[in-house]
């Protein structure tokens, strides 16, 4: 009986979480799941029943889910909208959901799902746990070749943490309601649920604003959302069981504000409003009874139009150059005892903490907010690390990670999915470690416009979003890149525009030449990472063109991430990978002759022209290393020295773009060395 016991739990430790079936695409992976043996088979007579007391949104939630699969399958489902009619047992697919779900911090999004040869049975406690377990009904969907089917599986599944969010901001470049609403979508299918919304900056007031009209008519270039599109990206969110949080920055930047209301500043207009990127000097004067006047009768206007029960204020770089510069504020220092401009700015804090509080709102900020005196039910999003959320936990703060996943940097997945809240050697007790709610991917908007913001956010933020819902100890990389190549092809069935796009901007790059050249170079290339691309001779504003191959390339370009794969496993002993790395480095190496030709019709491209001669130039030094290997002999010292430099020039970037294969052919090249 005993030996019965352990054998049991065995199975179910092997059919826990990092157990993920390697035939399986789900991301998030869920809590637990066990696979079984047999497929619940597709046909034409597919249906979909819900039952429950319900929320009326999980009807159409339902219906979208069901052309889905249709449109994957091609299979002509009979049934049209599913309704609260649609209850009956016989259904295929059984829906059952015992309350409606509140789009609140900390509602219940478990769900469980069991898929039979005849049958699948969803069972969650709210709408929202119905909503992702449906995404993971799709995400099931197999096909071999006669049949599209479900595996058998049971799973039961929650979130580890409950903020699980994506910025995006909408103010360096505006991003138009489509842009929206098909990242929110997106979003619901890897089960994030806030979307945090930055309205305002320096270079633009996004919103429509009624008691101070001037705020979006001077400060947005007319490039701003009405209330009416506010309500209805809202309801969009919702209907998708997504929070909106929205952000007014305050009380730096904040330029674009002051283009119509100068006198809240603390220091005299005019005002224009900003094109540049970077941290600038104005600042809202905390020390005038004016600027809260204001600030009542703003949020009292945005509390309503927002629905969420926390509003964002920002609160980040605010470098203090206006309130240093003026003398009215330096007095109100000295005469309040006030010591630096964080504590004047804490103050501010307070007294727009007492605003957002009286019109029923609780406050998030970023790191820079927090401070002792502010209660406990703030919420600290960090964006300067793991340590800053660490201490306001451990002084009971609530805090959500930001660092480590900013997506606008450019940095490999990898890197963020392993970036985690709560790391595995976190030194927070067990209760301080539940005031970390979770995270959010933050899009910064200098170096994206509409066209392209779809390639920084996509597929990456699907693996962060993994990182906020699955069991800390899903971290296979490899399963993770595999898995991710799946759902990133079928996030465009949702109007996410990031493998698309790039193809119309090739096509504009070779006035409607032959792209493949050009594609070739760009599978592996990528953009500079972090902060660099503002350090190579280009200066970037608001009106730069974003529409250079810089613009273009992928962030942890997929094929030059396998090549270095391949020749870290080729130089580990697995000798028949030779072939594969040979035809790849042939291809490079007869790139250039072909780009050339395109480049020579199209002057925007001559810039990244010696990137495709230094492609071309160390794949032949490549080719040339496997055959000095194959004849086991030892290069001259002059190759060497030729080949060292090849290599030493192909690292260096061109139109802001780096060559990602350099260190897989040097570390061939290493290897004959020896
Ligand atoms: C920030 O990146 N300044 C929040």
């Amino acid at each position: 009986m005993k030996r019965l016991l352990y054998f049991a739990i065995f199975i179910i430790i092997l059919a826990s979480a990092n157990m993920t079936p390697q035939t399986l695409n789900l991301m998030p992976v869920p809590e637990k799941i066990s696979s079984g043996n047999g497929k619940f088979i597709l046909t034409h007579s597919f249906d979909i029943a819900i039952t429950g007391n319900v929320d009326k949104r999980i009807y159409p939630y339902a219906t979208r889910v069901l052309r889905r699969l249709s449109g994957r399958t091609g299979l002509f489902f009979p049934q049209d909208n599913i309704t609260e009619k649609s209850t009956a047992d016989t259904a295929d697919c059984i829906i059952s959901i015992e309350h409606p779900g509140k789009v609140l911090l900390n509602e219940d999004e478990s769900y469980s799902l069991q898929i039979s040869i005849n049958k699948i049975l969803l069972k969650a406690k709210t709408d929202l746990g119905a909503m992702r377990g449906m995404e993971t009904i799709l995400q099931l969907l197999q096909n071999d070749e006669s049949n599209y089917f479900f595996p058998v599986v049971t799973i039961g599944d929650k979130p580890r943490f409950p903020w699980r969010g994506l910025m995006m901001d909408a103010c360096r470049h505006f991003m138009p309601v489509e842009v929206i609403k098909r990242n929110l979508d997106a979003m619901a299918s890897v089960k994030l649920n806030v979307f945090h919304w930055h309205l305002s900056e320096d270079q633009g007031f996004r919103v429509e604003c009624k008691a101070f009209p001037k705020l979006h008519q001077l400060g947005s270039d007319g490039m701003y959302y009405t209330q009416a599109q506010i309500k209805e990206i809202l309801a969009y969110a919702e209907d998708r069981g997504i929070r909106v949080i929205p952000e007014f920055d305050i009380p730096g930047h904040s330029t674009s504000w002051f283009v119509g209301y100068p006198e809240l500043a603390s220091a005299p207009g005019p005002y224009t409003i900003e094109r540049r990127w970077g941290v600038f000097d104005p600042t809202f004067n905390p020390t005038i009874e004016e600027t809260y006047k204001f600030f009542d009768a703003f949020f009292k206007e945005m509390c309503e139009l927002f629905t969420d029960e926390y509003m964002h204020i920002g609160g980040d770089e605010n470098n203090g150059n206006q309130w240093n510069k003026n003398e009215q504020i330096q007095k109100f220092m000295k005469e309040n005892e006030i010591k630096s401009n964080h504590d004047l700015q804490t103050l501010f804090n307070k007294r727009i903490l007492a605003i957002l509080t009286k019109y029923e709102k609780k406050m998030i900020g970023w790191d820079e907010i927090l401070q002792p005196e502010l209660p406990k039910n703030i919420v600290i999003q960090s964006w300067r690390g793991t340590e800053a959320l660490a201490k306001a936990a451990q002084q009971g703060y609530m805090g959500i990670l930001s660092s480590g996943y900013y997506i606008d940097l450019i940095q490999p997945t990898d890197y963020h999915y392993l970036n985690d809240p709560v790391p595995a050697n976190s030194k927070l007790s067990d209760a301080e470690k539940k005031f970390v709610l979770g995270g959010e991917a933050t899009m910064w908007a200098e170096f994206v416009v509409p066209e392209n913001v779809d390639s920084r956010i996509w597929p990456r933020t699907a693996a962060i979003a993994e990182r906020f819902w699955s069991p800390q100890n899903v971290r296979d990389l490899g399963d993770m890149y595999r898995r991710l190549e799946n759902v990133s092809f079928r996030l465009e069935e949702l109007g996410i525009t990031h493998i698309k796009n790039q193809e119309l901007m090739l096509r504009r790059l070779t006035n409607n030449g032959d792209c493949t050249a050009l594609k070739t170079l760009l599978d592996v290339i990528e953009p500079l990472k972090i902060y660099t691309r503002h350090n190579h001779g280009v200066h970037y504003d608001s009106f730069s063109p974003y529409t250079r191959v810089v613009d273009a390339a992928f962030p942890d370009a997929n094929t030059a991430r396998k090549f270095r794969k391949l020749m870290t496993e080729f130089l580990a002993g697995k000798k028949e990978l030779k072939k594969e790395i040979i035809v790849q480095l042939n291809l490079w190496k007869n790139n250039h002759e072909k780009l050339v030709k395109t480049i020579n019709l199209s002057p925007i491209l001559k810039e990244i022209e010696p990137l495709s001669l230094n492609l071309k130039l160390i794949s032949e030094a490549g080719l040339e290393t496997l055959s000095l290997l194959d004849k086991k002999q030892k290069p001259k010292e002059d190759w060497i020295k030729a080949t060292d430099n090849l290599l030493l020039e192909a690292k260096k970037p061109y139109g802001q773009t780096e060559l990602m294969i350099v260190s897989a052919i040097e570390k061939l090249v290493n290897a004959v060395k020896k």
